[in-house]
């Protein structure tokens, strides 16, 4: 698996007043838009393209344009949401499916109430956003499913990190064929014994939609 944290001075920034736990919920949704984009843009640096002969109004010239069938974007219900709209703007023409996970705060483990993917992924090249890599059990589960249904390329975008779940995903897919990268706007120290992560920003699906 390839990990990419990504290092810019804007990334950074938005991260620390996204962390703050003074900053409201319509600020936090706005900066999660921000950094999505900020983060899909290298995410999607090996996206599947073709060239296409054009005219400019001086001179004909070879172009590039993304392939079909488009990539497949995958937000992780609930706090993956929020992630949607900032990678939409970058690739207007994806297809978005959706999985409903939760993770069981004592036993930590995740389980799926939701399920709305193209049943056939063959040949796609498939991006899913979940805010928090914590312990790796969701995205885990969220790659597993992808990879049943055919999708030979998967790249997960998450805002923070920690090493537990990089370890966890690395250990889940060592002897998988599929190219699985990790792009990420930080890496953090630890997960606590409650398994947030470390300093982390709290609970992501609450700081974007309250605690319902
Ligand atoms: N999920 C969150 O929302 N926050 C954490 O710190 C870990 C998992």
């Amino acid at each position: 698996m390839k990990v990419h944290v990504a290092d810019h001075p804007l990334i950074s920034h938005k991260l620390t007043v996204l962390r703050d736990k003074q900053t409201n919920s319509p600020t936090f949704r706005q900066l999660v838009e921000e950094l999505v984009t900020l983060l899909a843009y290298e995410a999607t640096r090996e996206v599947h393209t073709r060239s296409v002969e054009i005219e400019t109004p001086v001179t004909a010239m070879l172009g590039t344009k993304l392939t079909d069938p488009k990539p497949v974007v995958v937000p992780i219900l609930r706090a993956g949401l929020g992630m949607l709209e900032g990678m939409v703007r970058l690739i207007p023409t994806a297809e978005v499916g959706f999985l409903g996970m939760v993770r069981d705060e004592k036993t930590l483990k995740a389980s799926t109430y939701a399920n709305r993917l193209p049943e056939d992924l063959s040949g796609r090249q498939c991006f899913i956003l979940d805010p928090m890599l914590a312990t790796g059990g969701t995205l885990i589960m969220a790659i597993e499913y992808l990879i049943a249904r055919g999708a030979t390329d998967i790249t997960a975008i998450c805002i923070l990190s920690a090493p537990e779940g990089i370890a966890a995903l690395e250990k889940a897919f060592a002897h998988v064929d599929v190219p699985i990268r990790l792009v990420t706007g930080a890496l953090d120290q630890k997960l606590n014994e409650h398994g947030y992560i470390v300093p982390g920003l709290g609970d992501a699906g609450d700081r974007l939609y309250g605690v319902v």
